[in-house]
């Protein structure tokens, strides 16, 4: 719940069941969105001190995402909107990640000054984008295939580790040696990104000793975890390195749940340094999916007078 831009409350629902799974099976994630959506609701606005009449208008993800859960989201967001007659605001999910930067919780921090570059990257997004203004975003790279995260995730998993993967790689990864598995540099020209290559080699290797020396991947477990992350962060630094003296930037914005990893924050920092660019990074708990960024995203949208009809419909892809 925002007010004036104030965030009154920001409540999120675990999904215990994508642990239990090994990875988010879309039916699952679509149930555990209907189970929660209404006590998650209620829950906001209570922790807000507010009635559901006090409410002015209501933000939705319209996607990109599992249809499924968009679809409870949107079914939810448009009756309420209807039930209530106010306006409904339909939010791109990857901009919300970027409007993390914004959500004010009064802490005082800064948020960056427009233009930046923003290198948005989560289990299902990765991409560079060149942020104007809240409403005016250009993606200048995407991945080709697997997102950070997801790279993260699906090596965790060859690991024999709990999804999601990505956290615990980051803890491994501080005991490894980096140098130890050297995986493939991606060859992507421009400013794409692709992180199924470093995926598939690591995999392979996995596989490949665990066969001749069973105990491998526990054994060799921080030197995996340090290899995997430095691959995947060396592709990301590569990308950001090229898209600020393209586009000249001074302010970097990290936004999406790898966002939280501790080796891509270090190397953020000496990038800052060595480049001269300021780097900004929301707190973990608004980089990783959250209501107060589609909130702040849903603002922007009602400000500029974009509502979307009742009938609006999710979109699963934006491509
Ligand atoms: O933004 P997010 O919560 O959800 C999506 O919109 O996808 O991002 C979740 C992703 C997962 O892939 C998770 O493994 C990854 O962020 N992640 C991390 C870390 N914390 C979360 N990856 C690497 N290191 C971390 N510390
Ligand atoms: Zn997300």
């Amino acid at each position: 719940m925002l007010a004036d831009g104030r965030l009154l409350s920001n409540v999120v629902a675990s999904q215990e069941v994508h642990a239990k799974w090994g990875g988010v099976v879309p039916e699952l994630a679509s149930r555990a969105h209907q189970e929660h959506i209404v006590p998650v609701v209620m829950e906001a606005l209570d922790a807000a001190g507010l009635g559901k009449h006090d409410l002015t208008a209501v933000a939705f993800t319209r996607g990109p995402g599992l249809i499924g859960a968009l679809l409870v989201g949107a079914c939810f967001a448009r009756s309420m909107a209807q039930a209530l007659r106010i306006p409904l605001l339909a939010v791109d999910h990857v901009q919300a990640h970027i409007m993390a930067h914004f959500i004010d919780d009064g802490d005082g921090r800064p948020s960056p000054g427009f233009p930046f570059l923003n290198l948005t990257v989560s289990g299902g997004h990765s991409q560079l984008v060149l942020v104007r203004s809240p409403l005016d975003m250009e993606v200048i790279g995407s991945t080709l295939d697997d997102a950070a995260g997801e790279a993260f995730d699906k090596g965790a998993k060859v690991l024999g580790l709990p999804y999601p993967g990505g956290p615990l790689v980051d803890r491994y990864a501080r005991e490894g040696d980096p140098r130890r598995f050297p995986l493939p540099k991606p060859a992507i020209p421009g400013l794409d990104l692709s992180f199924s290559g470093i995926k598939t080699a690591f995999v392979a290797l996995v596989n490949r000793e665990e066969r001749y020396r069973p105990g491998f991947k526990e054994a060799a477990r921080a030197d995996l975890c340090a290899s995997l992350q430095a691959a995947i962060i060396d592709h990301l630094m590569a990308k950001l390195r090229r898209a600020i003296r393209q586009y000249g930037v001074a302010r970097i914005g990290v936004a999406g749940g790898v966002a939280a990893n501790s080796g891509l924050r270090q190397r953020l920092q000496e990038l800052a340094a060595r480049e001269g660019v300021e780097v900004f990074i929301p707190p973990l708990a608004y980089c990783t999916d959250n209501a107060a960024m589609i909130a702040v995203a849903g603002r922007h949208l009602l400000e500029a007078g974009r509502t979307a009809p009742l009938d609006v419909v999710p979109l699963p892809r934006t491509n």
